[in-house]
């Protein structure tokens, strides 16, 4: 099964993965823990992908693609795609790089949630940096305040979760995201989901739509 968890930021698509993982034991492909992880290491990438995601842009086209390939190559099946592709360019790069291993991607999984709504999911987001651990301050607290329960780490606020760079995140992928519904619609591997309501009421709505055929 090789999935893509498409939707604007903030509708859950790292939240909804952390339950896929568990359940299916699928690799996980996120293209923004791979830039933060970078950037933690102050990597060429990660500091060249810095700038753009600090200003809630997109990271070029070219530099996101010669990541994921250099990704894809030692995945041989059993993935989910969070965050990439993000633009038409992207989408058909990961077309041609899946057929160059011989893989399909099966299903695109759309979560739909209103934008009022992913305003303050991530506003209040709190992560553990290290271990990836994702909270909310208000949907999904931490037992001790600032502190992750499972690592213990401190938790911190995203530089680009303040209000004003989640704007400009928005309006990247109404403008050069957004399409691609229609691109993965007329493939006919688009599955669209509600993704309003708790992270453990989206789940089963997730499972379902892997069930259908
Ligand atoms: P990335 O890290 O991919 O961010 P994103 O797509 O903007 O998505 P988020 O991580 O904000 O949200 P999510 O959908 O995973 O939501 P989550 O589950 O955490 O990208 C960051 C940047 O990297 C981009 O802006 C860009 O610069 C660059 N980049 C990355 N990929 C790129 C690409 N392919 N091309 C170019 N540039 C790229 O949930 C959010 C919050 O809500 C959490 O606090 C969570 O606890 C809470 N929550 C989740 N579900 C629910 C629920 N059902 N009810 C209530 N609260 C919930």
């Amino acid at each position: 099964m090789n999935l893509l968890l498409f939707g604007a930021p903030g509708t859950g698509k790292g939240t909804q993965s952390s339950f896929l993982i568990s359940q299916y034991k699928l690799h996980h492909i996120s293209t923004g823990d791979l830039f933060r992880k970078a950037l933690g290491e102050k990597t060429p990438l990660g500091l060249k992908a810095q700038s753009y995601m600090d200003r809630g842009e997109l990271v070029p086209d070219s530099i996101v693609i010669a990541l994921i390939e250099e990704v894809l190559a030692d995945i041989k099946s059993g993935f989910i795609l969070d965050g990439f592709p993000r633009t038409l360019a992207q989408a058909e790069a990961l077309d041609s790089l899946l057929k160059n291993i011989t893989l399909d991607l099966d299903k695109v999984l759309y979560l739909k949630v209103p934008e009022s709504i992913l305003i303050e999911r991530i506003v209040g987001r709190r992560v553990a940096e290290k271990s990836g651990h994702v909270y909310h301050i208000k949907f999904n607290p931490p037992l001790k305040k600032g502190v992750c329960d499972k690592s213990g780490e401190k938790l911190i606020h995203r530089n680009d979760d303040r209000e004003e760079v989640v704007k400009q995140r928005l309006k990247a992928y109404r403008e050069q995201t957004e399409p691609l519904i229609e691109y993965y619609r007329e493939k006919n591997i688009l599955f669209e989901l509600d993704g309003c309501g708790s992270p453990k009421e989206v789940f089963p709505r997730l499972q379902l739509m892997l069930s259908i055929s």
